[in-house]
């Protein structure tokens, strides 16, 4: 089938998972920065002693996380873990067919002069595989306490995320390495943000242009919400809610 065969068709499945990751990128950075609102309105820590969904007392990073496990989200986890997976193969083969034709591995003269001065067109790969390396390393601290018992009966459930989120990012090498992480992630998205767009053809010369800017706002806006959650559970791990414990 032409979608899977050609290189066009190859992309256009990259495109669309990608949509769909930065979909889901958006939604969980928003999440997690509710943290840092409930830091300013004094509600950081916020857990109601019940189990329940969206109890009464809760301060609202604990209310999305609760929205993370109604019934209609953890539906959607085998779905976003499939988009992450073909989004992965692909990206691997797309790579592997474009150094076959370069007739091996070096660096591309790319004619085009936006392609040319792109820094992450070249090391797309690279950028993936660390985000992928540091994803599973994420996963042991928030997934593996969350969602892993409440899905599976596997570990212990923690109900108050908060506290995952001080003895996360409460360590400084932790934190260093969210931080590595976030970098790569922002190059990873301006780049691919603007590639989506190009493969399902918006490459006119006025679209062009506010695209990439588009691109930049969309990344760096993810970007900034996840540095700035990370940076405030540093913050109120030593200084905050964590040092009260
Ligand atoms: C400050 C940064 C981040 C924090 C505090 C954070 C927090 C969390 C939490 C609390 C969960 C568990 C949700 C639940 O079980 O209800 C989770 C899961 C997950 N996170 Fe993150 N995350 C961060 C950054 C990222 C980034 C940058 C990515 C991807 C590149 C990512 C990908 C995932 C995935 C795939 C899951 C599992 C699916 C899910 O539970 O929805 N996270 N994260």
């Amino acid at each position: 089938m032409f979608i899977f065969k050609s290189s066009i068709g190859k992309k256009f499945i990259q495109a669309i998972s990608g949509a769909f990751l930065i979909i889901f990128l958006l939604l969980h950075a928003t999440i997690n920065f509710f943290s840092v609102i409930d830091s300013f309105k004094g509600t950081f820590g916020a857990v109601a002693a019940d189990e329940a969904l969206f109890s009464k007392g809760d301060g609202i990073f604990k209310l999305g996380c609760d929205f993370m496990s109604t019934p209609f989200i953890s539906i959607m986890v085998p779905i976003l873990a499939l988009g992450f997976l073909v989004h992965i193969l692909y990206g691997c083969w797309l790579t592997y067919e474009n150094i076959q034709a370069r007739g091996g591995w070096k660096r591309y003269e790319v004619p085009s002069k936006a392609a040319a001065d792109s820094w992450s067109a070249k090391n797309m790969l690279v950028l993936g595989i660390v985000i992928l390396g540091a994803l599973a390393f994420h996963l042991t601290h928030f997934w593996a306490k969350m969602q892993l018992p409440e899905m599976f009966g596997i570990g212990t459930y923690e109900n108050n995320p908060y506290c995952l989120l001080v003895a996360t990012f409460g360590q400084w090498w932790i934190l260093a390495i969210y931080l590595v992480w976030f970098c790569a992630l922002w190059f990873h998205l301006v780049h691919g943000f603007w590639s989506m767009f190009q493969t399902v053809g918006w490459n006119g010369q006025t679209w062009f242009k506010r695209v990439k800017v588009i691109g930049v706002i969309v990344a760096s806006l993810i970007v900034f919400m996840f540095v700035a959650t990370a940076i405030n559970g540093f913050w109120q791990a030593h200084w905050g809610w964590g040092a009260t414990l």
